[in-house]
């Protein structure tokens, strides 16, 4: 299938894909080899959800990210590695060696025993490794669920045990900038929680010392040497599950969001090629981890289905100093540049000097992900990155939808500073209003929902699909609610404002409030917490904690401290709050709702207009919560 090429392009296939939704379905798939076609292109209920795609077809996503482009781009990167450290050599590997090393790695999986549908839980630095492994799970039909490594023991305990994971695959240490993690220890560590693993294979990375439990672990290396790199792709139903990854919701424990094959491959490899207008010798860089759910689609499946030169980088944008990625750009001749745009502020924040040095002339198209772009900071991308010649997409979608919604297509579509712009053909978005009523028209503001199922959408939560139903059905009947409040302009095109639920986005990871109140409450003495996200220049929203203490501490920097230890070790460094307020009470309804608009408002300095606070069961609280106000 034809990429989309021009504006007209683009508005008949979104109406085709309207008006017939299976007929464009089935096009967009035929451009994937399957193994067996499928039967029907699509059945699915809202209201009980249920949802499946190109049922009773059989496909092997790794088929398409490696034996299909043997023949004729075997010799063509598919890894180009950049390692955290500058000066340590560039690894390549081409489509032919991938081949061979995810066929190895998969006869390593079998040979300790793992087999199709089994949950494999992947923790390791982000090298080439990790899109290894994750690839040899596919290829036997083992159900991968990678956890970002920079979660704690307790979050991957908690996440090995809702998904009944046997197997880990880890390193016995990262790098990332000046720091190093011991990702072994913290394995040992999360495993005492864990009695249903029996396997842990450990990848040599920093060559550290770690502990090996002779019953269970087994060296990546000793096991290669036992295989061949023989591996026929297992076909897959359309719907078997090809991964599980968690994201936080306004619950307190996150849920294990569930992609199937067939619809997952369809969808990344359609939107990926359209949206960044992909060209066959293109060298992508996304600077995700494969950790979430951007680098599942846009590092690893998106640009391997593509035959394209996917870079991935082990390091982090500010080190050695703040020209990292520049440097790497000028260095790879990286044409297609993908990042968050807490990455573009922080170097924005950074100034000049660290741009100028380098070229940049090798881009073609900027991506942003992740969160809201401001318009400061898109404007600063494309000027002084894209050097006002570079469209920029920002890109709209979810853990959940598996691939990006609304966007513009580079250089096809309209981009607007601030506005992710159209949605993708295929994808039906509406704004609804407080009782769930479709509101027409442009230069409207609403909550956005999604009117018809697309391929890659969730299929479940694993392990409690009513817990599927009630986050995402449930709200609106009949819609997949996003949990996104958006605005449409005058022309049509789709401003994300922000999550409307008890979500916070700091630096592009999400955490539920609840689940940050959990660990803050760990601690033996707090009585109570309240968080809440507040405005942060950098990281687009910041992390703001109200924190009740059985007696008022006489030493409040110590017990932040302590607080700050309680999330590292509840979820991860990643969690830590940048404010904890020590606050007597909190202001409640009479029947003991937080009130937490209030709260907000306060973190975000707008203490004036708090609204009526007559109904509080405490109304004083709120004056001790404006004086003991962080500024
Ligand atoms: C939430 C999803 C998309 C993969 C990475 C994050 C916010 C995401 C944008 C954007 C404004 C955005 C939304 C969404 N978000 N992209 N371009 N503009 N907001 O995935 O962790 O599942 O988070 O991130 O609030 O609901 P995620």
């Amino acid at each position: 299938m034809q990429n989309i090429q021009s504006l007209e392009h683009y508005v008949e296939a979104y109406r085709k894909s309207i008006e017939n939704p299976e007929a464009f379905w089935e096009e967009v798939a035929s451009d994937l080899v399957w193994k067996e076609k499928w039967k029907r292109v699509t059945e699915w209920n809202f209201d009980p959800y249920s949802c499946a795609w190109f049922i009773g077809g059989k496909i092997n996503i790794t088929e398409n990210c490696l034996d299909r482009h043997i023949a004729a781009r075997g010799d063509h990167t598919a890894l180009l590695f950049e390692s955290n450290n500058p000066d340590d050599e560039v690894r390549r590997l081409t489509y032919r060696e991938l081949y061979v090393q995810v066929c190895r790695f998969a006869n390593v999986l079998k040979r300790n025993g793992v087999r199709k549908g089994d949950r494999v839980c992947l923790y390791m630095p982000m090298v080439p490794e990790l899109a290894i492994a994750t690839l040899a799970c596919a290829r036997i039909g083992a159900v991968h669920s990678v956890v970002f490594a920079g979660f704690s023991a307790t979050a991957i305990a908690d996440r090995i045990n809702d998904s009944d994971c046997s197997f880990v695959i880890t390193a016995d240490a990262l790098s990332r900038g000046a720091k190093q993690i011991p990702l072994k220890a913290v394995v040992d560590e999360a495993l005492m929680q864990c009695p249903g693993v029996h396997r842990v294979i450990v990848y040599k990375h920093l060559g550290w010392d770690v502990v090996i439990n002779n019953r269970r672990d087994v060296w990546w290396h000793d096991e290669l040497q036992m295989v061949d790199s023989d591996c026929p792709a297992e076909p897959m139903d359309s719907e078997d599950i090809l991964f599980i990854l968690y994201t936080s919701g306004s619950t307190g424990k996150p849920k294990g969001v569930v992609h199937t094959c067939g619809g997952y491959a369809t969808y990344v490899n359609y939107s990926f090629k359209n949206v960044f207008q992909i060209a066959p010798d293109d060298v992508y860089w996304c600077t995700a981890d494969i950790g979430w759910v951007t680098g599942h689609s846009y590092l690893l499946y998106g640009p391997l289905m593509s035959g394209i030169t996917s870079v991935m980088f082990e390091g982090i944008p500010t080190w050695p100093d703040a020209g990292r990625f520049w440097s790497v750009i000028d260095k790879h001749h990286v044409s297609v540049f993908y990042t968050a745009p807490t990455a573009i502020r922080s170097l924005m924040a950074m100034g000049l000097d660290y741009v100028l040095p380098y070229n940049l002339h090798s881009l073609r198209v900027l991506g942003s992900v992740g969160e809201p772009i401001n318009e400061e900071a898109w404007h600063w991308y494309s000027i002084h990155i894209g050097k006002n010649r570079c469209p920029i997409v920002d890109t709209w979608w979810q853990t959940e939808t598996g691939g990006i919604m609304i966007s513009s297509l580079a250089g096809i579509t309209p981009s607007k500073p601030a506005h992710a712009g159209f949605p993708l053909p295929g994808i039906q978005p509406v704004l609804l209003d407080q009782d769930g009523k479709i509101i027409e028209g442009n230069d409207k503001e609403g909550y956005l929902a999604i009117r018809y199922p697309w391929p890659s959408m969730i299929r479940t939560t694993f392990g409690d699909h009513e817990r599927c139903r009630q986050t995402y059905f449930s709200t609106y009947r009949g819609y997949y609610f996003t949990g996104d409040g958006a605005r449409r302009d005058e022309n049509g095109l789709y401003r994300l404002i922000g999550r409307v639920d008890d979500v916070i986005n700091v630096s592009g990871h999400r955490f539920g409030t609840a689940e940050i109140e959990n660990a803050i409450n760990q601690h033996k003495q707090i009585i109570e917490s309240a968080v809440v996200g507040y405005p942060h220049d950098i990281k687009g929203q910041g992390i703001y904690a109200y924190v009740i203490c059985d007696t008022q501490p006489d030493n409040p920097d110590r017990m932040r401290e302590e607080i700050f230890e309680t999330v590292n070790s509840e979820i991860g460094r990643i969690a830590k709050p940048d404010k904890i307020q020590f606050v007597s009470g909190l202001p409640k309804t009479r029947s003991g709702k937080i009130i937490r608009r209030i709260l907000r408002k306060v973190a975000e300095g707008e203490v004036s207009n708090l609204g009526d606070t007559t109904t509080l069961l405490d109304p004083l609280i709120v004056e001790e919560i404006i004086r003991g106000r962080l500024v």
